[in-house]
């Protein structure tokens, strides 16, 4: 009997082309090499994607667990890896980033180009005082400057700390402190949604702000122009790019680092209120994050047009645009702007303009355009694309075989991919030329990668069954600690199953009959209904399975009876909205639940809302679902994207 009620079933199963079997760089060789002598096969890795200034001897250093160590006596240059190295071998003509501004405007950088401006850059820091160990918060658009900017601290040695432009002055505040971070590297303004959304103020704020008991770490601000919105100056702190980097020096040679050397900082909600300052280093990190783009996106880099629509805010960015495909040598689209601005198909006038064929984006964007309908990618001609990824959340089968016909003519291959801040690059995907896919499934951990999915006493669960996520090894882009804080990384991570050294990744999931993994959502947002286990990310795929249903959100809130029951939260399409009533709807779409994974499963209330509450990575906050659900006052809201949806609902849900 299956701990976890999971009574979904998919059936379809799509297994790779020939012709992109025969092309695809990850095979199948791969996962029999790292099975062989995995600490053997990640060496191989590193020698092989990543240019080391002082070769390794030293795989793995897991004497003082979980504190690890990979390539420890190796030496070598981040920066140089995803910049010189591609120019020395010929090839800096290449285009780097195709970029596009929200407004319309583009700009093509060359590798050349783009090494050019990062040694010029990495003079103006040294100039700053700027050097190996010192913190640099960037808070930048997406706009070439912001991976220049990510690339010239890392040559330097010194490690960055990259906020995402849409946090606020405070949460900028936070982070600046807990770094100390001497510099900040800001433009005065950025285009979002047909505007120009100020950052340069918010700095000013947030320096302003420090309490004067404060160490005042910061002690210069460099800004780049790109809003042209008018902004303060603070003479002798503020510096304009255009004016120090152009002026500066493009000669600059990339020093060697050693493979530790912390290459950044990231910080990322926990389930308390401080955020973590998640730390990664160089040698391990880049072969994982090269390796992963390479075999997971398939990157070939002389013919591909790589897009990645994350954010360098977040990890995705950090991964998957700058540091993976850089090192690869590849040519990306880098865009600055939100996918409906001015028109719903921006996204995909930017595929058919640049000939997109890898495009790797997050479930929540998928639903969004399935809202809209098909016939506005249709009006594209989206042929280039070859394979599509998808990360951040569990992809339900509806979205996933969306997203492959509609998107990817039904033919590319879609790799979900499962992986965390903390793991610094994929864990679990297909790979697009090996694996046969299943809609909704993660699969299978890349090659080199130890995952199990483990009961709470730490005991393997069995195919057909659910659990916990661990991984039960070591790997090369693991993070290294939460900055300034040991004893949190150990007791947030490695305490649960301190006596098999898992780290446990606060997910649940489940092995199918063959033995294939399946996320079911943060732990904490599986329910416990009359003694069964449900997972909110089963049901709410149940219910956008239903064709009247836009979204859905679910979560358990305490019930007298059953222990927790199953409260949806629905955004209904808007053609069914105007043809039948709300508690018409409800009561349908409970019926529907029950039909589709089982009585047990069926919501107590289905309340149909305008929107759902969402942070800016657009991750739904169930936890302030959770409080209208239980009729609480709605907790703490600042995270979200738009502060004002939780008033709308909770008038709604009355
Ligand atoms: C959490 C990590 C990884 C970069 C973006 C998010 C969830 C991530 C998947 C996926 C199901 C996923 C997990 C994980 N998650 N990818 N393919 N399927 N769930 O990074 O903000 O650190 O969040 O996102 O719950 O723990 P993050």
């Amino acid at each position: 009997m299956s701990q976890i009620d999971s009574l979904l079933h998919e059936d379809r199963h799509f297994a790779p082309a020939a012709s992109f079997r025969a092309q695809a760089v990850g095979t199948a060789e791969l996962y029999e090499r790292a099975a062989a002598d995995r600490e053997g096969f990640w060496a191989e890795q590193a020698r092989e994607l990543v240019h080391w200034h002082r070769p390794f001897t030293q795989v793995l250093d897991w004497t003082n667990p979980p504190f690890a160590e990979w390539f420890a006596d190796g030496e070598l240059n981040v920066a140089y890896n995803c910049l010189d190295r591609h120019v020395e071998a010929g090839n800096g003509a290449r285009v780097a980033l195709y970029w596009e501004g929200e407004p319309g405007d583009s700009r093509q950088v060359t590798y050349a180009e783009l090494t050019d401006e990062v040694k010029r850059l990495a003079n103006v820091l040294g100039d700053l005082g700027i050097g190996r160990g010192d913190r640099v918060a960037i808070y930048l658009p997406m706009i070439p400057e912001a991976v220049a900017a990510m690339l010239a601290v890392a040559r330097v040695g010194a490690i960055h700390s990259v906020v995402f432009g849409g946090f606020s002055a405070d949460s900028l505040r936070a982070r600046i402190d807990d770094a100390g971070a001497k510099l900040v590297i800001t433009a005065d303004g950025g285009w979002r949604k047909g505007k120009v959304s100020p950052l340069k103020p918010a700095v000013d704020q947030a320096l302003a702000d420090r309490g004067s008991g404060a160490q005042e770490t910061v002690e210069h601000v460099l800004v780049v122009k790109r809003g042209d919105n008018p902004v303060d100056w603070a003479e002798g702190r503020d510096i304009w790019w255009h004016e120090a980097v152009p002026a500066a020096s493009a000669d600059h040679e990339a020093q060697p680092f050693p493979a530790e050397n912390p290459l950044f900082i990231l910080y990322t909600s926990g389930t308390t209120g401080k955020p973590k300052g998640i730390l990664h280093t160089s040698g391990g990190y880049l072969t994982q994050a090269t390796f992963t783009n390479k075999v997971v996106h398939d990157i070939h880099p002389e013919t591909d047009v790589y897009w990645c629509t994350a954010d360098i805010g977040w990890i995705t960015g950090h991964s998957y645009v700058t540091y993976g495909p850089l090192s690869n040598g590849a040519s990306q689209v880098l865009y600055e702007g939100t996918p409906e601005s001015p028109e719903p198909g921006r996204w995909w006038a930017l595929v058919e303009k640049y000939k997109v064929s890898v495009l790797y984006t997050a479930p929540t964007a998928i639903r969004s355009f399935m809202k809209q309908g098909r016939q506005i990618p249709q009006q594209y001609d989206l042929s280039s694309i070859r394979v599509l990824g998808s990360v951040g959340e569990p992809i339900n089968p509806e979205a996933w075989i969306w997203y492959r016909e509609i998107i990817g003519a039904d033919e590319a291959p879609i790799v979900d991919t499962w992986w965390q801040t903390e793991t610094g690059a994929i864990m679990i995907s297909a790979l697009p030329g090996v694996t046969e896919t299943k809609p909704g499934s993660a699969q299978v951990p890349i090659p080199g990668v130890s995952i199990d999915v483990v009961d709470e006493s730490g005991a393997h669960v069995g195919n057909g069954n659910g659990g916990l996520l661990v991984i039960t090894e070591p790997w090369p882009s693991m993070l290294r600690g939460i900055w300034g804080d040991p004893e949190r990384f150990v007791e947030t991570y490695w305490e649960k199953f301190a006596d098999q050294g898992y780290y446990f990744a606060g997910d649940g999931a489940r092995l199918d009959e063959d033995g294939d993994i399946w996320l079911l959502g943060r732990v904490d947002d599986v329910m416990n209904v009359s003694g069964h286990r449900l997972s909110t990310a089963e049901i709410e795929s149940a219910l956008v399975a239903n064709e009247a249903v836009a979204e859905a959100a679910v979560v358990g809130a305490s019930d007298e009876t059953t222990g927790q029951a199953v409260v949806a939260f629905v955004i209904i399409k808007e053609n069914y909205l105007k043809q039948h009533s709300p508690d018409g709807l409800a009561g349908t779409l409970r019926g529907w639940v029950g039909e589709q994974i089982g009585p047990i499963a069926r919501p107590r209330d289905v309340y149909i809302v305008g929107e759902l509450p969402k942070t800016r990575s657009g991750k739904i906050m169930r936890r302030l679902l959770r409080d209208v659900a239980e009729g609480r006052e709605v907790g703490d809201t600042t995270t979200l994207a738009d502060t004002a949806v939780m008033s709308v609902i909770s008038a709604q849900v009355r």
